[in-house]
């Protein structure tokens, strides 16, 4: 695995920087996004997918978190972002797509690739690349999350593959929402019946 070069870690602290003073009020948020950012690494490191890629996009995933669901909703129609279902319904996951949409004029450095992974740590998608499951994975798994099923996901870590893990970690998070009772976008379904498929598990 090929180090991170002195300008991607100046970069990296940069980010890191700009973060912590966007989070400065909501601080549990601030510790599970670097919690993002340290995991997605070692699941790159793991996985053969590029640190610093993993590591910015891991640091940017949860920037619009912070922003209130009335305004998300406001950018996201503004933006045109297409979910097929109500915006509504659809809020808790806007904020990976919408900050994928604003991030690149705040960051014009980093690679398309970063943003792709942002927005999808929400939505997902039926053809994730490495660099998407490693930041989609890392969010699910990182050390602030806790449970027997997540602990169970931890465990798989190196000893499946990465569409393995991802699949696991899109199908407990909709074990979730439909144990909870709430909306399951079929955004998710879709994704979870074509890594169904992927995996030859139908
Ligand atoms: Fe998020
Ligand atoms: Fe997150």
């Amino acid at each position: 695995m090929t180090q991170m070069t002195q300008q991607q870690r100046d970069e990296l602290a940069r980010i890191e920087g700009l973060l912590r003073a966007r989070m400065d009020k909501a601080q549990r948020r601030l510790k599970h996004t670097l919690n993002v950012a340290d995991t997605a690494a070692e699941l790159a490191r793991t996985y053969g997918v590029d640190e610093f890629l993993a590591r910015a996009a891991g640091l940017l995933h949860d920037w619009d978190k912070v922003v209130p669901a009335d305004e998300l909703a406001a950018r996201a129609v503004h933006l045109g972002l297409d979910f097929s279902a109500p915006v509504t319904s659809v809020l808790p996951l806007l904020h990976g797509p919408v900050a994928a949409r604003e991030l690149p004029a705040q960051f014009p450095e980093l690679p398309e690739e970063v943003f792709q992974a942002v927005a999808r740590h929400t939505v997902g998608a039926a053809d994730m690349t490495p660099l998407d499951m490693v930041v989609f994975v890392a969010d699910g798994i990182e050390p602030m999350r806790n449970g027997e099923d997540i602990a169970r996901l931890r465990a798989l870590v190196g000893d499946v593959s990465l569409e393995e893990l991802f699949f696991e970690c899109l199908a407990q998070g909709a074990s979730y929402v439909l144990q909870t009772r709430r909306y399951l976008y079929p955004g998710t379904v879709d994704v979870y019946n074509a890594y169904v498929a992927k995996l030859g598990r139908a």
